[in-house]
């Protein structure tokens, strides 16, 4: 039978364990001092080690190796196997979630009173504790306030906030913290390396920022990616993958919105953020979600353009029947907006949310289509310029690279003849008339963040220009940078060589950097030149009225 990966590669030592090493000093000095507590309380995201931990926990409290504490547990022994096999008498697991009634607690504290029968140690491990009823809680405090000898609980959690305090303050608090990046990296790396497969490191970063810190999370995605059989794996075989997985999200999201249900909308909002999902990442993606109904609703074979399941298609293009093109143009013009004040804001979190309530609302300034072609162009549709083909931007978490590039590729060539700007039936029709000169700003700051990825060995000065400086502009020759303020900019300036060296490393390009801070931004033109411009274009090619806010 097939084990699942995250299964199969279960820490049994604490040196396996890997981004909790607060945690694993803490537990082994216990050890080895013979200080270990009586309650500990372990805390933390789904999949980042608390259920490991305490069965490694569990092992070293009856390690039999002879050696020194500092190695237990030893992982071998035959105490050691037995509870990793799960056949130890004095390890119980009790998961809360389905056992969670006063006599299933009451059924524990008569079986508390026994001593250990095999071991040094009755350990018992309370997992989803938070799921007791009150009853049981209070039975359970009983226990826990007079523990008899030689007995240890550890409860398990990923909602501490939902315990009583009379819990809380009788356990010893541990808190698994998210797996950063870089050490899932390492790990998955490793793992691939064990098992012969060959995977590029772009495919990590993508697999590790989508674990979204669980470890288990990752290891899941990788085995999905893996079961296909191949033995390479690279970036574009885990978009393909993740692609298909967040999608219901915003489906559901995109629904509430549509029927005015705000109140809705907030809670699956809030639920998706107390799992730890990024705002500004599910604000882009959620724009991603628009554009792919945009797509479905006026292509036919939207399957080549969305790295999509069949599926998934077929559920965007049943709402994207059910949703007015105005609601999805309103979408993406509030999203587009919403990411642009993101980028500045503190509190994201309040903008996203003010978002629901304008799109919900129907509140958007947006005009009605026709007059925002400009805008939904400029939101919806990746970057066309000569230099930066979509495929040469690796841009970490972004989920439909290929898309965008098709979406023009696929439209005929513009023969002028999309002189009716609302009754077109394709909207690929209008689409190549109006040129996306600018790369969206969402995608501007993935590149920006690229950098400092790339750079992350640079000196300190470099943090400061991460968050005081953003990219504001990328074109066949250079890129502007706008510094918050005079301080900022020298130091951009004076790291100037680095810059573009990254950037070059990142789009291929012999790019010269330009500097200004947000005043001198504020003075120049030349942006309201270009859109004067562009707005000309539009209005001489396709006959629409565009305003320049
Ligand atoms: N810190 C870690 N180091 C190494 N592997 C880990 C770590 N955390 C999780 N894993 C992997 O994920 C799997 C599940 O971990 P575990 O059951 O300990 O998570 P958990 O924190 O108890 O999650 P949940 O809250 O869902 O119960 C492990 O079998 C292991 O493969
Ligand atoms: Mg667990
Ligand atoms: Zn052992």
């Amino acid at each position: 039978m097939y084990t699942a990966l995250y299964r199969a590669e279960r820490p049994e030592v604490f040196s396996e364990v890997i981004g909790q090493d607060h945690i694993v000093r803490i537990l082994k000095n216990q050890i080895q001092t013979g200080t270990v507590s009586h309650a500990y309380l372990f805390c933390g995201t789904r999949g980042t080690g608390k259920t490991t931990t305490a069965r490694i926990l569990a092992k070293a409290v009856n390690c039999l190796d002879e050696g020194e504490d500092s190695r237990k547990p030893c992982g071998h022994c035959a105490n050691c196997m037995a509870i990793k096999e799960g056949t130890f008498m004095d390890v119980i697991e009790i998961d809360a979630a389905s056992n969670n009634g006063v006599d299933n607690i009451r059924e524990l504290r008569e079986s508390v009173k026994y001593p250990p029968a095999v071991g040094r140690k009755k350990v018992y491990i309370i997992d989803e504790v938070h799921m007791l009823s009150t009853g049981a809680f209070n039975a359970l405090l009983k226990t826990l306030e007079e523990p008899p000898e030689n007995v240890i609980f550890i409860l398990a959690t990923t909602d501490p906030q939902k315990l009583p305090q009379t819990i809380l303050s009788r356990c010893m608090r541990l808190d698994f913290k998210r797996v950063p990046e870089k050490v899932l990296i390492d790990h998955m790396g490793r793992i691939c390396a064990e098992k012969g497969i060959e995977i590029t490191e772009r495919a990590l970063r993508l697999l590790a920022a989508n674990a979204d810190g669980s470890v288990r999370d990752g290891l899941s995605i990788l085995d999905q990616c893996l079961s296909a059989g191949d033995r390479k794996l690279d970036r574009d075989m885990i978009l393909e993958f993740l692609g298909t997985v967040s999608e219901e999200f915003f489906i559901h999201l995109t629904d509430k919105v549509s029927l005015h249900d705000v109140a809705g909308a907030l809670v699956l909002l809030d639920e998706a953020l107390q799992e730890g999902k990024d705002v500004k990442q599910l604000m882009k993606d959620w724009m991603t979600h628009y554009r792919s109904l945009l797509i479905t609703k006026y292509i036919k074979n939207a399957e080549d353009m969305l790295n999509m399941s069949t599926e998934n298609i077929e559920k965007l293009r049943e709402q994207s029947n059910q949703i007015s093109l105005d609601e999805i143009n309103s979408g993406i013009v509030t999203l587009s907006r919403t990411i642009q004040d993101a980028r500045y804001s503190s509190q994201p979190r309040i903008l996203l949310e003010l978002a629901i309530v304008t799109i919900a609302s129907g509140l958007t300034e947006a005009a009605p289509l026709g007059k925002n072609v400009r805008q939904v162009q400029q939101a919806s549709v990746k970057p066309q310029s000569s230099s930066l083909s979509a495929a040469s931007m690796p841009i970490a978490g972004e989920k439909m690279p290929k898309a965008a590039a098709n979406v023009q590729a696929a439209q005929p060539e513009n023969g002028g003849a999309a002189g009716d700007n609302r009754g077109t039936d394709e909207i690929g029709q209008q689409a190549p008339a109006v040129r996306a000169p600018q790369i969206p700003d969402y995608q501007l700051d993935e590149i920006w963040e690229r950098i400092f990825e790339e750079g992350e060995d640079m000196k300190g000065s470099f943090n400061l220009i991460r968050t005081g400086a953003v990219l504001a502009e990328i074109n066949d020759t250079q890129f502007k940078v706008i510094a918050q303020n005079a301080f900022t900019k020298q130091y951009v300036e004076s790291n100037q060589q680095h810059i573009c060296r990254l950037m070059e490393k990142i789009t291929g390009k012999q790019l010269k950097l330009v500097c200004r801070t947000e005043e001198q931004d504020e003075e120049t033109p030349s942006r309201n030149q270009e859109a004067e411009s562009l707005a000309a274009e539009v209005r001489s090619k396709l006959g629409i009225d565009v305003k320049i806010q």
